[in-house]
């Protein structure tokens, strides 16, 4: 196609401005990566031609390698990544019970009011089936030796450098994708030699940083684009406008995480879902009450206890994410919608119905391709 602009010079326009070096590098048709806790969703999206990254910091090495088989088994040879969560500075080694004991008494009493006052339900699980505790080095270590046997195809760190794991990774055939928050995060793992960097911007859900979308992925491409290394856009993308957003900024394509959680394969119950469906950027907040981290959740009654004056200072990581597990699995076993919270950004408001994964794909790249012909037409 040939672009023709008022000065009167003509550019050779690419026929597919969704075919990007990621899709070079990955073999795969649309520049659309899916962050997911769920293996079906994974599939259903690396099978209509995007990319999916299974996360699995919550699992011990024995799930996480049935997981990567379950998907072997139905990708076709295609690729596909796993997520885990890496952090540099981690509590020594500690048990669920060592850790849990550290909790001092007042913030337990805090946790106590709480649950009285909203008439939290006790969780079905006993607390080391559901209190995520494992953030320390021994378990993150375990589980990458299982990605390594498995030599799978991408290995992502959600937070934390994965500089120390790129020569063993490399050798293997393995790529390696760093998540950053910070321009000079993403300049320190590139000249690490790492393989791909998401910039992900405040906009975003889960554990994020406090630079803007907008402002984040440009940043960072400006860094990466003299080392050829691609950069994804994370961050309150849910429409094929963000994807041709996130282009137009020097991305070569997207990770997204909200826009699949209410979909028709996610394993997330029910009433969770339909809250999701419902939810509007404004629903969502950005705290530390959940786990010590900032994070980018939707708002429920346990944020608004601990903005209020008589709650004790919030707890470092993991102790804080520990004391809130209880809340946050109880209102899940009994499917509270009045106490439950997700993990969602502030892209939540154009999810709002529960549409197949493929179709979730195919509507934001036919939305993306609008946009670029929009741009393209000569009608206006
Ligand atoms: C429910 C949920 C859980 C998440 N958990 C993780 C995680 O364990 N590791 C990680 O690297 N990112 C995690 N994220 C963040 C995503 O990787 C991604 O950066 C984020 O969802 C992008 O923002 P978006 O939701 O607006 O698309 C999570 C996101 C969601 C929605």
């Amino acid at each position: 196609m040939v672009f023709s602009c008022s000065i009167g010079a003509t550019f050779e326009v690419m026929s597919d401005p969704l075919h990007t070096q990621l899709c070079d590098k990955l073999g795969i048709e649309y520049p659309v990566v899916a962050f997911t806790h769920c293996k079906d969703v994974a599939v259903a999206v690396i099978n209509a031609g995007g990319f999916a990254v299974l996360g699995e910091a919550m699992h011990t090495p024995d799930q996480i390698a049935a997981e990567v088989k379950w998907i072997r088994d139905r990708v076709g040879g295609k690729p596909f990544g796993i997520d885990l969560v890496l952090p540099a500075s981690v509590p020594e080694e500690k048990t669920v019970e060592e850790l849990l004991a550290m909790i001092p008494q007042e913030h337990r009493d805090f946790e106590q009011l709480i649950k009285k006052k909203y008439d939290v339900p006790a969780p079905k699980t006993a607390p080391e089936l559901h209190t995520w505790g494992g953030l320390d080095q021994k378990r993150a270590l375990a589980q990458l030796e299982v990605l390594f046997d498995e030599k799978v195809p991408v290995i992502a760190s959600g937070l934390g450098s994965p500089a120390f794991m790129l020569d063993r990774a490399h050798g293997l055939g393995i790529q390696v994708w760093g998540l950053v928050g910070k321009a000079r995060q993403a300049k320190k793992q590139i000249d690490a030699g790492t393989d791909v960097i998401i910039a992900q911007g405040y906009d975003a859900a889960g554990h994020t940083g406090n630079i803007g979308t907008f402002s984040i992925v440009p940043q960072v491409v400006d860094v990466a684009r003299p080392a050829g290394v691609p950069v994804l856009a994370a961050g309150g993308v849910t429409t094929g406008r963000h994807l041709a957003a996130a282009l137009a900024l020097g991305a070569a394509g997207v990770w997204t995480g909200s826009l699949w959680l209410a979909s028709r394969e996610s394993d997330l119950n029910l009433p969770l879902k339909e809250l999701l469906l419902e939810a509007t950027a404004e629903d969502t907040v950005y705290s530390n009450a959940i786990s010590g981290y900032t994070m980018r959740t939707t708002r429920c009654p346990w944020h608004n206890e601990w903005r209020s004056e008589e709650a004790p200072e919030v707890l470092k990581p993991p102790l804080q994410m520990m004391l809130s597990s209880d809340y946050i699995q109880g209102s899940l076993d009994y499917q509270r919608k009045d106490l439950m919270t997700e993990a969602a950004g502030q892209g939540i408001g154009y999810v709002t119905e529960m549409k197949p994964a493929r179709q979730i794909l195919s509507d934001i790249v036919e939305e993306a391709l609008d946009v670029f012909d929009g741009f393209l037409s000569d009608d206006d």
